[in-house]
């Protein structure tokens, strides 16, 4: 060894995986395909065969809420309990956990438990929570794989409910637990700095994500965002900017909360039902507390915000920096949070943390205990975002309706809260357990009604196949329809999917993407007649069945056509829904802006996006919400050329002069050098593909398809199918694709009945 030099020639010297400059730093607007691979089951330690429904349902509901129960009235030294009951703390954790769901790309929510992991669970929002998710490590450890920690937190949520005297629509279980950082969310412009916490709602950092002034006609927050700031759940409990304004207050809420899939009244209910319980803590000033979990010192052994004051927490505890409880008695139920909101006139007062809060003018008004002091009593609290209820003029009038009513504000506040915790699950056949079934069906869910006829059998599937085949329907346009009914499904909340046939009814039906698909529709209505009316037993076939067993027809066509005769697989006994059960407005939050796999960009795009993301992007964008790995993308998009799925019609990307027969052209001629590619648009997003040697034009092309060459990682996905073993390859990976996308809005039950 050279002196001076060091010993180690080894490998941990300086950076190691992830230390910056990584990919990101280098090509921020690089397309970062690698995102697919977010969910690969490698990384579940339960193994991908683990089946939670199965494991969830074997526990015993009632034994466990009575466990849970126990826990919520006990305390522990390392973090008492306020008022002797953890309830409040768990119904905060709860709302926290489901409310980062946002409607436009269905991310966020309870679903998953993201709230263990970066960056929710360092979110100034979530302050403490980490103490209440440690404080059910006992309940969790005992029941292991059977209980995730995503259903875990929602039914103790509920549970703290049930023990203060709130009725609750119950509990289903099934939410399966994420294991790795979700990385893929776009959470906002911000850079946000968690030791700054001052700096989160500065101008510069909450202005990034919105337009307009607060009060003007056009203010409104980007999308796909539901917060009004980075590291918040919702809105800033001090108002826009801490500025205490409550006017201001209750525009971001009605903005945030519709975002979140909330109405007015279901927003006065959950805020005012929420903050019947509880208090807020703020004893010691922010600029004391320390880092959170994910930057905390390694023997915080993963938790954050050490409090240096006194016991660091009872009575010392700093959470959000406001300090005090809304009602007399925090533990119960009732209607003093309303009462005391317009009992009394409110003033502005400051926290220990220096936080900005109101406090009755009224001196003499009823006071709050202490959480851990016996004997000592103050007084009332509300936050700016509380008061905001009362000055709004379409909230107010809710409140006082809830105010007169109680027993009408329970059942709102109870509905409410069934529709937080749930919303991201989905279907109702997700549902388990022995309370899945106390609530209604509720439109939110986007109810199908159940089938009441008998189901159709391999032999019907093969005559409606004929049936289908004798309607004359092109390979293109059918396999079209059948995408177009798949596609909107997202896996963040579960919704959209070809199960229920809602391509058929409104919005879906008039969205311009789909247009094309009308034609094929009430073919295929003609096809269902005339099967309903002849089939024996009252056996009937559904629209949505029939849509997708015209994808199947098309596709083996296409196939046969290439020279390989493959077996599509069909799943039969999707259910067709109705209009009243569809929640159009609901609905409309699906309507692509842009969808790679048509070939479509809405025309308002520039506008939309304001320039902050390539169309490519979003194309990426959807295919991790379809949970596509990085092959079943590319052969779902080299497929659907050949086939000539474009939503006009059109030729762009259809590299073949066989059309509607399922080769690898697409990859063959999206990695050839024979080409040259040329924008033909001012914006970039339409090229021609011209012969390099004669410079005449072969093709049309968009950027969705430009990216299978451009973009070397799909590029090297696409030289696979292209190569000469690669034909085969690609109809197989194709096939199972397109199988997977037919198939994603079933579950349980509904993926039994598998034909072919
Ligand atoms: C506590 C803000 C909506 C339930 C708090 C705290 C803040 C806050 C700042 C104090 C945290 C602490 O320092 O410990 C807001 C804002 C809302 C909102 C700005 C929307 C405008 C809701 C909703 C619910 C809810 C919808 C439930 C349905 C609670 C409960 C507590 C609490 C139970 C007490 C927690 C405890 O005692 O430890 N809220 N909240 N809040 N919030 Fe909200």
């Amino acid at each position: 060894v050279l002196a001076g030099k060091c010993p180690f020639g080894g490998d941990r010297i300086g950076g190691t995986m992830g230390t910056p400059p990584t990919l990101a730093d280098w090509y921020p607007d690089r397309l970062r395909v690698e995102l697919l691979a977010r969910s690969a089951p490698s990384a579940n330690p339960l193994g991908a065969d683990f089946d939670y429904p199965a494991a969830f349902a074997k526990i015993d509901l009632a034994t466990l809420k009575d466990e849970i129960k126990g826990f919520l009235t006990s305390s522990v030294d390392w973090w008492p309990s306020d008022y002797g009951n953890y309830g409040p703390q768990m119904i905060r954790m709860a709302w926290h956990s489901a409310g980062s769901y946002r409607i436009a790309d269905g991310r966020g929510g309870a679903g998953e438990a993201l709230q263990r992991f970066a960056p929710i669970e360092s979110w100034w929002d979530n302050g403490n929570i980490d103490k209440s998710r440690r404080l059910l490590w006992p309940i969790k450890a005992k029941y292991g794989a059977s209980l995730s920690w995503a259903d875990l937190i929602v039914l103790t949520g509920t549970c703290a409910l049930e023990i203060m005297g709130f009725p609750t629509y119950g509990f289903a279980g099934g939410r399966e637990d994420a294991w790795i950082a979700d990385d893929a969310t776009y959470w906002g412009p911000e850079v946000w700095d968690p030791h700054h916490i001052e700096s989160f709602d500065s101008m510069t950092m909450r202005d990034k994500r919105w337009r307009g002034q607060n009060g003007d006609a056009d203010y409104d927050l980007e999308q796909p965002l539901a917060a009004s700031n980075q590291s918040l759940i919702y809105v800033n409990p001090e108002g826009p900017y801490g500025k205490g304004d409550p006017a201001a207050s209750a525009r971001d809420i009605r903005i945030t909360f519709t975002r979140m899939a909330m109405n007015d009244e279901e927003t006065v209910a959950l805020i005012a039902g929420g903050h019947a319980f509880g208090k807020s803590h703020g004893m010691v000033p922010p600029d004391r507390i320390g880092a959170p979990p994910e930057m905390a010192p390694v023997e915080a052994m993963g938790l954050g915000w050490h409090n240096p004051e006194g016991t660091g927490n009872a009575e010392f505890t700093m959470t959000n920096g406001i300090e005090g409880s809304w009602t007399q008695d925090p533990t119960r139920w009732d209607n003093s949070y309303l009462e005391n909101l317009f009992g009394h006139e409110w003033e502005q007062t400051r926290s220990p943390a220096g936080s900005l809060q109101w406090t009755p003018v009224d001196r003499q008004a009823p006071r709050t205990p202490d959480a851990h002091i016996p004997g000592k009593t103050h007084a009332l609290m509300m936050m700016t975002s509380d008061i905001a209820l009362k000055v709004d003029p379409v909230y107010r009038p809710i409140c006082e309706r809830f105010l007169t009513d109680f027993d009408y504000f329970t059942e709102q506040f109870s509905k409410a809260w069934y529709k937080l915790t749930h919303r991201d699950m989905g279907p109702r056949e997700r549902y388990i357990g022995p309370e899945a079934t106390i609530a209604p069906d509720l439109l939110w869910q986007d109810p199908i009604p159940e089938r009441d006829h008998a189901l159709i059998d391999a032999g019907d599937v093969a005559a409606l196949k004929q049936a289908i085949g004798a309607t004359g329907l092109s390979v293109s346009d059918l396999s079209y329809t059948a995408l177009s009914a798949a596609l909107p499904y997202r896996d963040s909340d579960k919704r959209g999917g070809a199960n229920g046939a809602r391509l058929a009814l409104a919005p879906q039906k008039d969205w311009e993407i789909n247009a094309r698909t009308r034609p094929v529709i009430d073919a295929l209505q003609g096809v269902k007649a005339e099967f309903d009316g002849k089939a024996a037993g009252g056996k009937r076939v559904s629209l949505a069945d029939l849509i997708v067993l015209g994808g199947v027809v098309a596709v083996e066509r296409a196939a046969a056509d290439a020279g390989h005769a493959v077996d599509v697989p069909f799943t039969a006994g999707r259910r067709d829904t109705t209009d009243a059960l569809t929640d159009a407005d609901s609905f409309e939050w699906l309507r692509p802006v842009v969808d790679g796999f048509r070939n479509y960009t809405d025309p308002h795009f520039a506008e939309v996006t304001a320039g902050r993301v390539a169309p490519e992007q979003l194309f990426l964008d959807k295919a991790a919400l379809l949970r596509l790995s990085v092959p079943e993308w590319a052969a779902l998009t080299g497929g659907l050329r050949v086939l000539g799925a474009n939503w006009d019609g059109g030729d762009a990307g259809v590299f073949t002069d066989r059309r509607e027969t399922l080769t690898n052209d697409f990859f063959v001629h999206v990695t050839s050098m024979d080409h040259v590619w040329a924008k033909t648009d001012e914006a970039g997003h339409r090229f021609a593909v011209n012969d390099r040697a004669s410079g005449e034009k072969r093709f049309d092309a968009t950027r969705y398809d430009l990216i299978f060459g451009a973009n070397n990682q799909l590029r090297a996905v696409s030289e696979v199918y292209a190569a000469v073993d690669g034909q085969e390859r690609f109809v197989r990976d194709f096939v199972a694709a397109w199988d997977k996308l037919m198939t994603a809005d079933l579950f349980g039950e509904a993926r039994a009945h598998r034909i072919g």
